[in-house]
Formats: structure tokens, sequence, C-alpha cells
């Protein structure tokens, strides 16, 4: 494990903190790139309310000193039942937030999963990570690409793989189009006079180089540019079958809200599927990740993996998906904003803030062991009845 002396942000005292810190600091169209949703971005607040109305019973006279967050998930076990979901151009937030992200993984024993458009390469990641993770993909017009990015994560080391599913068509992201974010970059006075007004970010980033999808800039099939904007909408029950024959690791299917496409994923041969509704980034009409939670859980049955995100702010969050039937959680904006208000002293911050308020969660229902959390901590009349 890594040790390093990196004290913790004292700026930043919860996720709403990092959140408003980072909009401070950060030029408004990095900003809006992480914060945004898409179409009227209600969902991306649904998520979080949803979680919000489920209520838990706290639970007296349990002793609960010897509290553990340890939790198994796909024959691996990890120190606390979160870990980072991938997020492409990670860098725009901090210089070598990715490689924040990896340390922090190694250092907790989470797992960090790394975005096909991150901005450190796979196997850079892979190592400063120290085998802690797991590499993310979609299918773009070329399939070739992914096929040789599985090659190489195969080749580093990695065992767990992700295909993300829910992006067949990237949606419309308002704050981005109204920003005029777009990769490649563009940089026309709009652009010119956002960075000019926050020359922290500019001098650093600017100084560390600007930031580029390292997994396509060192690919040796494609024409190396990432095409954000590219259709993904081939994608099918014939590409999982290709990818579930070349991958024989462990594979997630990202992006999962409905109850019979999941059962369908499971009989395709995935190991596992993320519930994700891409923090409400895409069906802008779709409804809270949450509230699909436990209808999946029902339709794949209680053994198979489960991972969710969508809308965690806070370690209760956690703590509630998992009585909600998820195995294990991943988080995706609080880490932007955490490293965008204050980079590695943000981003251990908020880890640890996540962790002490799963931990007292813990403890405030009764339980000592993480593994113990069911749907019977849950107030009863809250269970699939949230509305918002
Ligand atoms: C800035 C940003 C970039 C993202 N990039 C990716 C990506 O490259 N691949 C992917 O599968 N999901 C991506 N996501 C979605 C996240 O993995 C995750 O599903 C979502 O952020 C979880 O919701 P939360 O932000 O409310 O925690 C991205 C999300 C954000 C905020």
């Amino acid at each position: 494990m890594m040790s390093d002396n990196i004290l913790p942000s004292q700026k930043i005292f919860s996720i709403k903190d990092a959140r408003e810190l980072s909009r401070k600091r950060l030029p408004k169209l990095v900003f809006d790139f992480i914060d945004g949703a898409s179409g009227d971005e209600k969902l991306a607040e649904i998520n979080s309310k949803a979680l919000d109305q489920i209520r838990l019973e706290p639970k007296v006279l349990r002793n609960v000193e010897k509290r553990s967050l340890k939790k198994k998930v796909l024959g691996y076990e990890f120190d606390f039942p979160f870990g980072f979901a991938p997020m492409g151009m990670t860098n725009l937030s901090w210089p070598g937030a990715d490689s924040m992200l990896a340390a922090e993984s190694a250092r907790n024993n989470i797992p960090t999963c790394v975005s096909m458009a991150s901005t450190t390469t796979l196997e850079k990641m892979y190592e400063l990570s120290e085998g802690h993770s797991w590499m993310q993909l979609y299918i773009f017009q070329d399939e070739n690409f992914v096929m040789e990015l599985l090659d190489r994560a195969k080749n580093t080391g990695y065992e767990v793989a992700i295909l993300t599913v829910d992006v067949p068509v990237l949606s419309r992201r308002t704050r981005d189009d109204k920003n005029g974010f777009s990769y490649p970059f563009k940089i026309g006075p709009k652009q010119f006079f956002d960075f000019a007004t926050h020359p922290t970010w500019s001098i650093s980033t600017l100084l560390s180089g600007i930031p580029k999808p390292m997994n396509y800039v060192t690919s040796k099939s494609g024409d190396g540019i990432f095409k954000r904007k590219e259709s993904r909408g081939s994608t099918d029950w014939d590409t999982l079958k290709r990818v579930r024959d070349k991958w024989k690791g462990k594979l997630i299917i990202k992006g999962v809200m409905s109850p019979d496409d999941a059962k369908q994923i499971k009989e395709a041969g995935a190991d596992a599927i993320q519930v994700s509704n891409h923090g409400g980034r895409q069906l802008d009409s779709a409804t809270a990740a949450i509230n699909m939670l436990p209808l999946i859980r029902k339709s794949v049955g209680g053994d198979f993996p489960l991972i969710f995100d969508s809308g965690i702010r806070s370690g209760s969050d956690i703590v509630r998906a998992l009585a909600f039937g998820a195995d294990y959680a991943m988080i995706g904006r609080p880490v932007m904003y955490a490293m965008g208000a204050d980079g590695r002293r943000g981003l251990r911050r908020i880890v640890e803030i996540i962790k002490e308020e799963a931990s007292t969660t813990l403890g405030l229902v009764g339980l000592n062991d993480i593994n113990d959390v069911t749907s019977n901590i849950v107030i009863d009349s809250t269970v699939n009845k949230v509305d918002y």
C-alpha cells in the first residue's frame, strides 16, 4: 500500500461543500461538464431525492463498537463498500486527477473504474492503483478498437471489464451545448474568457498540458481521436456476445435500468450488473436508479452481483443502496467535486467523510458488519414507495 503525507482538505466538510468550492475554482465549462445532466437535468436531482426518501430505522442497545465496512464483490474483498465510478476526462478537474483516484483506491483497498476516455493510460492506472483498477469500455463504430483495449487490459493484468451500454446515443447536455464544450476542444472567445477568469485552474492545467484521452492517443488501431458524439447505437445483444467471448475475466454490464434487460444480461453470461442511469446523464425521463434496484434484484435473484451508482451523495446513501439490494456502490461526481475543489487533499477528505458517514449509519441502525445490511433496516412504508 502506498503511503504519503497528504493531509485531508480542511476546507471540505460535506459533498455539498466540495461541489460549491469546485464551482468557484473550475471554469464554468468544466464545472458544467461534471455537474450537468441530460435534458431538463431533473433526473440527477431525482436520483438523490429518491435515495434521501429512504428512511432507516434507528436501533439501540446493540453494542456497535466493532464496526466493519469490508465488503466482498465478484470474489474480491474490499475494505469499503464503494469505489470510484468510471469518468472520462477526469484530469480536467485537477492536473493528475486520475493518478489521485488510482492512488486513493490502492490506499483504501477499493476499486477505481478506468474510463475508456480516461486522461491517463489504462496501463499507468493499473500500476498507480496497485492493481485496483477495473477497465470500462463503450462500443463506438470501431469494434476493433475495443477489442484492442481488451487485449491491452488483459496483458496489463486487469481482471474486471465494464461494458457501459446506456449510451447508444449521447443525450442532449444543454449546459455543454451552451458553453461550447466539445471534444476535441475548441477554444473560441467565450471559452477563452471562461479560462481567463479562472486563472488558478487555467495556469495549472496549461502547465501540465491539456488533458487528452490517453487510451486513444496510445492506440495502434483507429485514428487516436476520441469522438464523444460518435454513435454507439449499433451495440446490441450480438455485441455483448462477442465481448463475452473475447473477455475471459469478470464482465460487468453498466447502465441497466430494466428488470427484463437485467435477466437477459445475466443469461448472456455477464458476471455482474451495474444498476445506473448514468447519474441522470442519459434518458432524462427515466426514474431514479434506486427505484429500479429492488426490481432488478428480484429479477436476477439474490446471489447475482449488483453494483449501484447514480445519486449517492453521502455514506448513508451507500447503506441505503445496500439495503435496497446492491452488493456494492460506485461514486461519480462527488469525487470530481472534491478534486475540483482541492485536488488530492480534497479527494482524501471526501473519501474520509463518506467512510465515516457509512460507518456511523451502520452503527446507528444497530449493526457492526456492513454485510448484515438488508431491507430490514428500512422503515417499511418507504420500501418501493419512493415519491418525489
Ligand atoms: C464527468 C463524468 C464523466 C463520466 N464518464 C463516464 C465514462 O467515461 N464512462 C461511463 O461508463 N460512465 C461515465 N460517467 C457516469 C459515471 O460512471 C456514473 O454512472 C455516474 O456519474 C454516477 O452518478 P453520480 O455522479 O450521481 O454519482 C461519467 C460521469 C461524469 C459525471
